[in-house]
């Protein structure tokens, strides 16, 4: 088996930060040495600070990302932004088809497959989100679900440098509930699988992230489960303490 892929921890800012928020990246920053060549480490602000955050992150071991883009590179789309312009803003990578953009934003797996190969195109690393709702766990429909959403919304063509999954229960997102350790290994080994069947060769490098609820106290034992190379952050993701406890336990 290949060895498997240095863990990536990744925070999702959601509508939340300002420019005072810039200190904040400025400690993970200080404090990112200790993780070079061990994991990464990506923060995806809200867009109105992407560009400062790309200044500010120049140079350091801390990638800079998006949060959603529009799946053309440019045009009359009022509002959105296009994974050109994020590149051009200085990130390079994006999250695409997180549940909040497919539940309150109507995304259909078509829309977030037109992301990701919008990504693709502008050189972004997409960060693919998949997972179930609470309904769908409690009906044994968790496998189908997931399985339904990598047909429909993967890109044509990945690796692992251009590609990774963030697996995020709906249900667990904002919540404070997380999986049991048993349930999250037989998803991220299900996408394992697929990914091995569909990337040529590929698929065994491909980052698979968990997201929901992931905090310092429970990263270890979250980060330790087998498939599992790394977290989506939403709420801990905001103070560098507890962003960067959380990377701590890749180590
Ligand atoms: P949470 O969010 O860590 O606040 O649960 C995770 C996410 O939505 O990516």
């Amino acid at each position: 088996m290949a060895s498997a892929p240095r863990p990536l921890v990744a925070g999702n800012w959601k509508m939340n930060g300002l420019g005072a928020s810039a200190a904040e990246l400025e400690k993970m920053i200080a404090e990112a040495g200790r993780f070079n060549g061990r994991a990464d480490l990506t923060i995806c602000p809200p867009a109105t600070l992407l560009a400062r955050f790309a200044g500010i992150a120049k140079g350091s071991p801390v990638a800079i990302g998006a949060q959603d883009c529009h799946a053309e590179a440019s045009g009359a789309f009022t509002g959105d932004i296009s994974a050109e312009m994020i590149a051009d803003a200085g990130g390079s990578a994006v999250i695409v088809g997180h549940s909040e953009r497919r539940s309150y934003h109507q995304e259909s797996d078509a829309n977030v497959k037109a992301k990701a190969n919008a990504a693709a195109r502008a050189k972004l690393v997409a960060i693919l989100c998949v997972g179930e709702t609470r309904e769908e766990r409690e009906a044994d429909a968790t496998l189908p679900r997931i399985e339904r959403q990598l047909n429909g919304s993967l890109p044509d063509h990945f690796d692992a440098r251009s590609l990774v999954i963030a697996y995020e229960p709906v249900w667990a997102i904002g919540t404070g509930l997380t999986p049991g350790p048993k349930d999250v290994a037989e998803v991220h080994g299900f996408i394992r699988d697929y990914l091995v069947a569909r990337g040529k060769g590929t698929g065994e490098a491909v980052r698979i992230l968990y997201g929901g609820s992931v905090k310092p106290s429970n990263a270890k034992e979250l980060l330790s489960i087998a498939n599992v190379n790394g977290a989506l952050v939403g709420g801990a993701s905001l103070k560098s303490d507890d962003f960067l406890g959380i990377a701590a336990a890749c180590l």
